[in-house]
């Protein structure tokens, strides 16, 4: 069975490579008749690869990160390459990011994999352009705006709370927790605070089976793990009309994510402005882009921390401030509470930048574009390198040391981009951030840890956290906080 498998890889492998070679041979000539075509214009430098496979390989077969450092330090800030059949120009500067994510956004689409489009719902809006992302993005910005974000600090922090107390006394994958805290607080984001717990339960067991297909090779043979995944999303989808059937029902759409999606309405002001399957590929959208971006984050946020004994002790003076405007935790957290983590904030912007965990977007050129007198042929991907940025010593002095600090002035435009920018920025950020101070605040004023085994060697889940998720013990430490001075 196995062997059939590779079998059918290897043929399906000739075959695409046969293609691209045809293709590109026959681009080629194009290229050689048209001359001038492109206004003389050059191709960035770089170089392709083999046909087809192109540099793929070299971009797997090592740290990804040392594939894009290499390239810039022998090309530049803007160089071609080719991955997995598509033409790619890589851009490394601060410069060349804000031409394609805003001033020039219109000239680049976004762009994903087919079988990920299928998966998560070709309708979610970040596989859009146009005038029904602008609307869509609409709702979803107001959703997770500064108003609805105060009225969900308390859902927030409950989530939090019962996260760690699951985890009190045990080791567990901080990921892996992470990930659970993160879906909770999607849920209570997109449903409000009043999910019944079977729905909850059966949203999460599904989902989780999409999850695991969503990196796997997509076939439809039964028995896949894309297979399963797919009749799972149908399930999804089978849960999400259901809770929408018992809303109109109620007569109650709901103030939360999914209510502003039902209550839309298009320019008539009547018609719904998006179908159920539409809403429904949106909320799944949701869910994805908020899990696992917010719980590798959390988990580098715990790695960072304990790493570094002074800081944390600094950023639990702080927290322990906290603990006591709010009555030794006995009253609830406020916005207002989190907006005064001075510190705890610059710890999460370090984090972000450190761990870049978006090392890179995708977009393709609608149209030939023109930067720099090199040419963009239609067609082919783009790729930012927000990792390289983040971590080019121009723009972050001494970018492999830790240093919170460096916040205490902001960053020069376009150069600290963890959330993207432009049109299609994350509009979860708030929501992400929000998520992070509280759970730091818990953290570190309830509880003590330690990491269990290796911890310095990272892997890929899809965005890169410690080795095996990190594994922590954690356990309460209710003992009051000393109150010497704090050494950041
Ligand atoms: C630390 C956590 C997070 C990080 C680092 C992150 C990062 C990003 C980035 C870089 C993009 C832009 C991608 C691109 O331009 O190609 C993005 C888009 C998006 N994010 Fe996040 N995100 C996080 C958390 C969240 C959360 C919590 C939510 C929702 C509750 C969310 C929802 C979205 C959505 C819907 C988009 C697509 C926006 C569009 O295409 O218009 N993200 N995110
Ligand atoms: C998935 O959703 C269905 C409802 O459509 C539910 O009956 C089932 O228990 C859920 N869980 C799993 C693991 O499939
Ligand atoms: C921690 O606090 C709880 C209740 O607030 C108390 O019962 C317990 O004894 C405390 N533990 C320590 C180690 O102080």
């Amino acid at each position: 069975m196995a062997f059939f498998f590779f079998f059918v890889l290897v043929c399906i492998l000739i075959l695409l490579a046969i293609a691209s070679y045809v293709r590109f041979a026959r681009r080629r000539k194009e290229k050689g008749q048209g001359h001038g075509g492109y206004g003389g214009l050059k191709l960035p430098p770089g170089s392709m690869g083999w046909p087809y496979l192109g540099e793929t390989l070299q971009l797997y077969s090592q740290d990804p990160n040392i594939f894009f450092t290499s390239k810039q330090k022998r090309y530049g800030e803007i160089f071609k390459t080719h991955l997995l059949g598509c033409p790619c120009v890589m851009l490394a500067s601060p410069e060349a990011a804000r031409f394609v994510l805003v001033t020039q956004a219109h000239l680049f689409k976004p762009t994903y994999p087919r079988s990920k489009e299928r998966m998560i719902g070709p309708s979610a809006l970040f596989f859009h352009q146009g005038d029904y992302h602008l609307r869509l993005r609409k709702l979803v910005q107001g959703a997770l705006g500064p108003d609805a974000l105060r009225a969900l600090v308390p859902e927030v922090e409950a989530t939090v709370r019962s996260t760690l107390a699951a985890w009190d006394g045990r080791v567990m994958s901080t990921f892996h927790a992470m990930k659970r805290l993160s879906f909770d607080v999607g849920i209570v984001t997109i449903f409000g605070g009043g999910l019944p717990p079977r729905w909850k339960a059966e949203l999460r067991k599904n989902y989780s089976i999409v999850e695991k297909g969503y990196n796997s090779f997509p076939n439809s043979l039964p028995g896949t793990l894309y297979y399963k995944a797919m009749q799972a999303r149908r399930r999804l989808h089978g849960v999400l009309s259901d809770i929408m059937r018992e809303r109109r029902e109620r007569g109650e759409p709901g103030s939360d994510l999914l209510g502003c999606l039902m209550q839309s309405r298009a320019d008539d002001g009547v018609a719904p402005l998006l179908t159920d399957e539409q809403i429904a590929d949106n909320i799944i959208g949701v869910l994805f882009a908020a899990q696992d971006t917010t719980a590798s984050v959390l988990t580098w946020i715990v790695k960072y921390l304990h790493d570094q004994p002074k800081l944390l002790e600094a950023v639990r003076q702080e927290q322990a401030a906290v603990r006591e405007a709010t009555d030794g935790g006995r009253r609830p957290l406020t916005w207002a509470h989190t907006r005064s983590m001075a510190l705890t904030h610059r710890v999460i912007l370090e984090s972000l930048r450190m761990a870049s965990i978006i090392s890179f977007t995708f977009r393709e050129a609608v149209a030939d574009v023109e930067y720099k007198g090199f040419l963009i042929p239609k067609g082919w991907k783009v790729m930012p390198l927000f990792r390289n940025i983040h971590h080019n010593p121009d723009y972050f002095q001494d970018p492999h040391k830790f240093d919170p600090s460096r916040f205490q002035v902001a960053p020069r435009p376009n150069t600290f981009l963890p959330f993207g920018n432009g049109v299609h920025a994350c509009p979860g950020n708030e929501l992400a951030k929000l998520e992070m101070l509280v759970l730091i605040h818990h953290l570190v004023t309830g509880y003590r840890w330690e990491i269990v085994g290796s911890r310095d060697e990272v892997e890929y889940s899809p965005f890169p956290v410690p080795k095996h998720g990190l594994p922590v013990r954690l356990w309460r430490e209710n003992r009051t906080v000393d109150r010497t001075p704090p050494c950041e």
